[in-house]
């Protein structure tokens, strides 16, 4: 459990994405005004995205913002080889959840997706989803509830109507690869860098890895004892993340 300072604009978004995150802020903060006419804030929110585009990013941010401790479920950890004692951990979650106002992130649901082929247990796998999908539809805590995945393919269509939202991710376009550049490199003289090219190089790497390229450029420079200028990006021959030219 950690309590994370994080803030929604510490994360570079499309315009769509953050106002859907602020109407979550929005009705958690006025859950009491919600609550008196009967309603109930969004609370149950399913991440949907490709690996490194901000998914739990988002859940750090969410819980920075309400100032709530934020809990990470990995539900591939939770699977033992007894149904029963499954659920019973699972039950465990979902009673921390009355007692404890948080935001609870379940990462990584695709972790049991991927073990189907690996052990065959598709039942299993099943009836793990099934008690997971029974405890969020009774639960009526006032935490923010806050799953991920980067495989809806591999979830059950029923799972995604038991949440309030589905969010959905995606690898980042040109103004987002920018920003995400811009944010990381604004304190140092990019006057050099070829922006354009750079960006260019960027597309189809996904926000993390932009994130990393941008970060050792920036080093590149502390490193080099202040030299200011960035050239132009290029991508690495083993084809992972890009470093920029400098
Ligand atoms: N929208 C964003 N704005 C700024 N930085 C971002 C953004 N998305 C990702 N990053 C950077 O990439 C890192 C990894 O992102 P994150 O862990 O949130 O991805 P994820 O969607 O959860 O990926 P996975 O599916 O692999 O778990 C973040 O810690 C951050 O440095
Ligand atoms: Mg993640």
């Amino acid at each position: 459990m950690r309590y994370p300072d994080l803030r929604l604009t510490d994360m570079i978004l499309p315009d769509s994405l953050r106002s859907r995150l602020h109407r979550v802020l929005g009705e958690q903060r006025q859950q009491a005004s919600l609550r008196e006419h009967g309603l109930v804030p969004r609370r149950k929110l399913l991440l949907v995205g490709p690996p490194g585009s901000g998914k739990t990013m988002t859940a750090s941010a969410l819980a920075g913002e309400l100032h709530l401790p934020l809990f990470t479920i990995v539900l591939d950890g939770l699977i033992t080889k007894f149904m029963g004692e499954t659920a019973g951990k699972l039950r465990l979650v979902f009673d921390a959840m009355q007692a404890t106002r948080g935001v609870y992130f379940f990462d990584e649901f695709d972790a049991i997706g991927a073990r189907r082929g690996e052990r065959q247990d598709v039942g299993e796998i099943r009836r793990v989803l099934n008690s997971f999908l029974q405890f969020l539809e009774q639960d009526d805590s006032h935490s923010l509830i806050i799953a991920a995945t980067n495989h809806p393919e591999l979830l059950d269509r029923a799972l995604f109507r038991r949440f309030d939202d589905v969010i959905e991710y995606a690898v980042p376009d040109r103004p987002i690869i920018e920003a995400l550049l811009r944010a990381r490199l604004d304190r140092f003289d990019t006057r050099g860098l070829a922006w354009n090219e750079a960006i260019s190089q960027a597309e189809r790497l996904s926000q993390a890895e932009i994130t990393r390229a941008a970060d050792d450029a920036a080093k590149t420079i502390i490193l080099r004892g202040g030299a200011d200028h960035l050239g132009s990006a290029h991508r690495r021959s083993e084809g992972t993340p890009a470093g920029f030219a400098v």
